[in-house]
């Protein structure tokens, strides 16, 4: 009999090797080309800002030990994408949509793949035959920050299932599961048939999780949906959308909820499941 995904658990190990090994095809060190003075700087403040936290409230060496192992054990896990992507990315995406006019961004987190199967304006996301969850339409239009509709817009989707799993990253889901490139119609417009996804918990079983437990924090992100919508001659944006009265919508883990990315679907009228239409505004290049 084969196993079911709860018998078959993600394990962080799992989870963070495939995120990392993700992330080192997209992004090598050696790609990014910051200048000596700005690295100089960057790296000083960060340093600075340690060894106050350490004068400030006497760290001892135990406690320093105790960071070096659990440094080396993140990086072992392969959880870094993990760790940044939680607790750093939404100050960096902060910075990087604060002049931005259009629909609001959030963060990418470790679970994005490129090149996911294109599908038509209206299309149903790759799925299981025996896919769980409440049925979702969602719907929308992307225009440009001056209403113009943009034809052939692209809005790339992928998000967890009905148990908190990524394709790719949790063992035993088909490859595409719940992940598309949805090519918008000329009038920009967009219909996506879905299942809604559940909240998430970040793996609980390594350093990630051995960190939430030692500080007795959660491991919960709100149920979301990601998005990456980009059209020529505008700037993508990467975002992510939240359901209205969602567990931990009001605490996430990642600091990633704004309120205007907050949806509110509606039952489908005669129909089965919830429905709800979000338009995505672009800024120009
Ligand atoms: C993480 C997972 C997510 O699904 C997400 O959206 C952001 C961060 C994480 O495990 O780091
Ligand atoms: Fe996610």
């Amino acid at each position: 009999m084969t196993e079911t995904i709860a018998e078959q658990q993600a394990t962080a190990a799992g989870s963070g090797a495939a995120a990392t090994e993700q992330f080192r095809a997209r992004v090598s060190a050696g790609d990014v080309h910051t200048d000596t003075a700005r690295v100089d700087m960057l790296a000083t403040e960060l340093l600075t800002a340690a060894h106050d936290i350490v004068r400030r409230h006497k760290v001892t060496y135990d406690e320093y030990n105790a960071l070096k192992a659990w440094m080396i054990q993140v990086g072992e896990d392969g959880e870094w994408p993990l760790f940044l992507d939680v607790w750093v990315e939404h100050a960096v995406e902060e910075v990087a949509g604060e002049h931005r006019e259009g629909s609001k961004g959030s963060i990418e987190g470790p679970y994005y793949v490129a090149d996911a199967p294109r599908l038509p304006a209206e299309a149903t996301l790759p799925m299981r035959d025996d896919e769980k969850g409440t049925p979702l339409l969602f719907q929308g239009q992307v225009r440009s920050v001056d209403g113009t509709p943009l034809a052939g817009a692209t809005v790339e989707i992928w998000h967890a299932d009905d148990e908190g799993f990524y394709s790719q990253f949790a063992p035993g889901l088909p490859e595409w599961n719940l992940r598309g490139t949805v090519v918008a119609d000329d009038q920009g417009n967009f219909r996506i048939n879905t299942v809604e996804p559940a909240p998430y918990q970040i793996p609980t079983d390594g350093s990630c999780g051995k960190l939430i437990a030692a500080a007795g924090w959660h491991a919960w992100r709100p149920a979301h949906l990601h998005l990456k919508v980009s059209a020529p001659g505008h700037q993508l944006i990467t975002t992510q959308l939240y359901f209205k009265g969602g567990t931990h919508v009001a605490d996430d883990i990642a600091t990633a909820v704004k309120p205007e990315l907050i949806l509110d679907p509606t039952p489908v009228e005669g129909g089965a499941g919830r429905e709800v239409t979000y338009d995505f505004v672009l800024d120009r290049v």
